[in-house]
């Protein structure tokens, strides 16, 4: 296990903490939770890892992940999940890209076909969290004129916390209603509405077998899923394979805001 340094604290949110952290060279983000923030933070180390198996296994990229034990300054260790940064010149969110990016990203990204299917993978693992564009990541070496991309923060995905189904039980007819839970990215709505660009990545999905699912699952650290969850999890990927194509269809055809849009004074 790599020794991962604290640097700074980047947040302190009722789902965990995220400190920035460093390690021969290397920089990421630790991401750890109290015991007393299960509610909000559920099994977020399992959550981060299926997820990102998944998306590998479809040829999306996500960022690296390690799981760390890490002193803070108070000299406490607290053990979570770091996710690394890839090295490159310029490293920022989608969120804080240049207008440009966002108005045109066909002419400033690389694999932007790729980046036309995300709303299928985030539909299908239940994501709650893309909308406003801080969990994409774009990059780009010395020299190069556009952005590689690469996905980060899947810890509310797939089971989430407890609290994401306090009003409303997976298998509920509410989670089929996409535009209920999710916002497209600002600027990314356009390239993801049509059927043609989502469809690849639905048949990919629609694909994948029983044991490709448990395999992701089976991935996860040791001891970062109860096996209770562990049951729920395959269940919640698998009932959602069945209803994807339902469900995209659906959310192509809704009418009503679907990308998000950041008020005026952000
Ligand atoms: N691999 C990474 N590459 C670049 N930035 C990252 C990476 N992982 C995390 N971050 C940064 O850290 C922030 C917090 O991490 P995240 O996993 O999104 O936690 P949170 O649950 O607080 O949203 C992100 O919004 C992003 O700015
Ligand atoms: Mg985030």
């Amino acid at each position: 296990m790599a020794q991962w340094r604290f640097e700074r604290v980047v947040s302190e949110k009722l789902q965990g903490q995220v400190w920035r952290v460093q390690s021969e060279g290397r920089v990421g983000y630790f991401k750890f939770a109290r015991d007393d923030q299960w509610r909000y933070s559920g099994p977020y180390i399992a959550n981060e890892w299926i997820t990102a198996a998944l998306a590998r296994r479809l040829g999306l990229p996500v960022a690296d992940l390690e799981v760390a034990d890490v002193v803070g300054p108070d000299g406490v260790a607290w053990h979570g999940v770091v996710s690394v940064v890839t090295p490159a010149e310029e490293v920022i969110s989608w969120a804080k890209a240049p207008q440009a990016v966002r108005q045109r990203p066909e002419d400033h990204l690389y694999d932007v076909a790729r980046l036309s299917q995300l709303v299928v993978f985030d539909a299908w693992t239940a994501n709650v969290d893309r909308a406003t564009g801080t969990n994409l990541i774009l990059y780009r070496h010395q020299g190069e004129q556009r952005y590689h991309w690469y996905l980060i923060d899947h810890a509310l995905c797939l089971l989430g916390a407890p609290y994401k189904w306090e009003k409303h039980r997976w298998r509920d007819p509410f989670w089929s209603r996409l535009w209920l839970y999710y916002h497209t990215p600002q600027g990314l709505l356009r390239l993801q509405s049509s059927w043609s660009a989502l469809s690849p990545m639905i048949r990919r999905i629609e694909r994948l077998q029983p044991g490709d699912i448990d395999a992701a699952i089976a991935s996860a650290p040791q001891g970062s899923l109860p096996s209770r969850m562990r049951q729920e999890t395959r269940a919640l990927l698998l009932h959602r394979q069945r209803i994807l194509r339902t469900l995209l269809r659906r959310w192509l055809t809704f009418r009503g805001v679907k990308e998000f849009r950041p008020r005026r004074h952000d």
